[in-house]
């Protein structure tokens, strides 16, 4: 997971409702140089859309918001090459091992990242970021766990993630600002690649 997440500083979150926009829509992000992407299973269409995905040269495709041991399955089946969860159970996070498929974690206190530590991660999804402290909170994480590093996600913006990227402890960040809805919604892929170029602009080291 730690190779992925160096990939970029941004891991756009993406939300499809049109399977038609799936292609269009990575092959934008990746010119803009984005390749790692997380796809939403929020929507019907996210799995298939993770298919058509993961063909697009130079994608890194990964499902986001994987609750269960199915969700990971089906991920796994559709083409992930990566896992997301906001937070974690241990029926996820056996299924992940047993199969060797790389997961990202969510966690947002202590005691949630000792869990994990415990079952041997130390890259871990810090969500809900903002509401959860933000940059604060994970400087004061970095004391007891200087082992650690953190993907945030939630609330993060272009104006606000290098402030993420700048603490020790963060690989990458993740949001759903470079891929508006409403863009893929008016098929906007040259506004989406220039959103995609803006964030590759932030430093993660
Ligand atoms: C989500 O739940 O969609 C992700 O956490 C992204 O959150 P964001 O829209 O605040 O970037």
């Amino acid at each position: 997971m730690h190779m992925i997440c160096r990939q970029a500083p941004v891991i756009p979150v993406l939300v499809i409702e049109d399977l038609a926009h799936a292609v269009p829509l990575a092959e934008a992000l990746v010119a803009g140089g984005l390749p790692v992407l997380e796809v939403a299973l929020r929507t019907p269409v996210a799995l298939q859309a993770m298919s058509l995905m993961a063909r697009v040269p130079g994608a890194t495709i990964g499902a986001g918001n994987v609750m269960t041991a199915k969700h990971a399955m089906e991920a796994l089946q559709a083409g992930a090459t990566f896992a997301t969860s906001p937070g974690f159970a241990h029926s996820l996070i056996d299924c992940c091992k047993e199969h060797g498929f790389p997961l990202l974690p969510g966690a947002a206190t202590a005691s949630e990242i000792m869990q994990l530590l415990d079952r041997g991660f130390d890259l871990i999804k810090f969500f809900p970021a903002a509401a959860t402290g933000g940059v604060a909170t994970l400087k004061a994480l970095g004391a007891p766990f200087p082992q650690i590093h953190f993907c945030p996600t939630g609330g993060i913006s272009q104006s606000n993630a290098h402030e993420y990227l700048e603490l020790v402890n963060v690989a990458c960040v993740s949001g759903s600002w470079p891929a508006p809805l409403e863009l893929q919604k008016a098929e906007l892929w040259g506004d989406i690649r220039q959103l995609a170029h803006q964030a590759r602009q932030l430093n993660n080291g």
